[in-house]
């Protein structure tokens, strides 16, 4: 009989796995303790932004006019229980407050829900970023709250999707990682994931330790090349060099390659500053803290690259905020997304406004989520609009409408046309023969 298949914890994660699960032709249930986003997701509406998502979603939740009928949603965890051979948590982890480390209350209170309602064998699968170690104690709690005991059975499997690319990459994913602990965990996951394995994705057979630590260590190095050529931009800064011209020189060096190598105001989002914290705190209370002192400085010359990129601004528009307008494009973390957590380009916008501007801001996706989390920030409905009589014009995500945007028609509007690209993804040329005064971070004036 085919597998049926839990999903705990609807979010960004969550509700792409379930979503995926049904395409990959299994019976899905997905449980969220919001029920509003159950009911939402019952409705086939997604409570987040991200491409292609919605249509995969209405494709397969039962109750939508043609669709498969294979996804359904709950609060109730005796249904999830009852309902599921495998439960994959996908719960949050965030940083806890005031302290690097990660905040596992919502996994541990995830698997203390699920566990008493399960009555026969099961895997319970966490895909959730957690810290080295977890996944025991996690094993060992889950047998010991059980009705079906030892047979309730641990696996973690890490996730790597990228938000923006979350459908494609749950459904195609670059490699798949499982950390088990015996032959029966690791055959239920290659048939969950049989489709993907015949497409020739790696499948990686690990233990526990290992497969947490995969994950932050993949972030680390991410998060560590973003860190490295920003502080070659500073550098390039100081000493009058070209940024974009560096990364594209050393890009071709296949053994350092191109990607994630564009300068600029820095990574935030819902991973990689706390994942590379968390770290850096599991690895203190292992006794390898100074394996991870490297982090520290990837974590401080990212932030520094927000404080840099105020300033700027604030040298751009004469060398004071008071009395300025000021037009932020981007308020999510990266485009193609309405994350908000942690965006590097509200938290610049913040700034400004904290020191005396008028912002006005405004992002494709993220305004919702955006206005929730900076209510004084003024928001436009265009980029347009959000650049009328600005002193000054922050590029802060790379969204593809904002390096489509004509420099003439937007010089109309504005105060004066100057443009900061906080993301080295705009043509300097293109802007300056309209007229602006282009700067970016790490390259040249002019
Ligand atoms: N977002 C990403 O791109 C991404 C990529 C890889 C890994 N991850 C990891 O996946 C995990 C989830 O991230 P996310 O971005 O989807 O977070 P999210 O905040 O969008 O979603 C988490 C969901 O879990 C629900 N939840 C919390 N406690 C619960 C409980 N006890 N029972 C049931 N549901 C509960 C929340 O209501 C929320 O809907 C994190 O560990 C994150 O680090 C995220």
């Amino acid at each position: 009989m085919a597998l049926k298949i839990t999903v705990i914890g609807t979010g960004y994660l969550g509700a792409t796995h379930a979503a995926a699960m049904a395409e990959l032709g299994f019976e899905v249930l997905g449980l969220d303790v919001v029920p509003e986003k159950i009911a939402m997701l019952t409705e086939g509406r997604v409570p987040m932004y991200e491409p292609g998502l919605e249509e995969l979603l209405r494709r397969h939740t039962a109750g939508i006019e043609g669709a498969t009928g294979r996804l359904r949603f709950t609060t109730s965890y005796e249904e999830a229980g009852e309902f599921g051979d495998i439960h994959f948590i996908c719960v949050n982890t965030p940083q806890k407050h005031g302290e690097y480390a990660c905040d596992m209350s919502y996994v541990n209170s995830a698997v203390e829900s699920l566990a008493p309602h399960l009555r026969r064998p099961a895997l319970v699968v966490g895909k959730s970023t957690v810290p080295v170690g977890s996944a025991d104690l996690l094993a060992a709690r889950l047998a010991e709250l059980a009705p079906v005991g030892a047979d309730a059975e641990l696996a973690w499997n890490p996730e790597f999707l990228r938000e923006g690319f979350a459908v494609q990459d749950t459904l195609h994913p670059d490699r798949i990682v499982v950390g088990v602990a015996g032959d029966r965990a690791e055959k239920l996951l290659r048939e969950v994931y049989q489709t993907p394995i015949a497409e020739g994705s790696p499948f990686v057979v690990t233990d526990f330790p290992t497969a947490e630590l995969v994950k932050v260590a993949a972030n680390s190095f991410l998060a560590t090349k973003i860190s490295f050529i920003n502080a070659m931009a500073e550098v390039c800064e100081a000493a009058g060099g070209d940024v974009v011209k560096l990364a594209e020189a050393i890009g071709y060096d296949e053994r350092i390659g191109k990607k994630f190598l564009r300068a600029g105001i820095g990574f935030g989002g819902g991973c990689l500053p706390k994942d590379i914290r968390a770290f850096m705190a599991r690895a203190g209370e292992l006794g390898a803290d100074q394996a991870l002192t490297f982090l520290r400085e990837v974590d401080s010359i990212n932030m520094r690259r927000r404080g840099h990129m105020v300033e700027l601004a604030r040298e751009a528009v004469g060398g004071a905020f008071l009395g300025k307008r000021v037009a932020v494009l981007g308020a999510t973390f990266k485009p193609d997304s309405d994350d908000v957590r942690d965006s590097p380009a509200l938290n610049v916008a913040g700034q400004i406004q904290l020191q005396g501007a008028q912002v006005t801001v405004f992002d494709p996706k993220g305004m919702e989520n955006a206005r929730a989390l900076f209510p004084t920030l003024a928001y436009a409905a265009t980029a347009a609009e959000a650049a009328e009589g600005a002193h000054a014009v922050l590029h802060l995500t790379e969204w593809r409408e904002f390096r489509e945007l004509d420099p003439a028609s937007l010089g109309e509007v504005v105060a004066e046309r100057r443009i900061l690209d906080g993301r080295n993804a705009l043509d300097p040329d293109v802007w300056r023969d309209a007229g602006w005064t282009y700067r970016a971070l790490g390259r040249p004036m002019a």
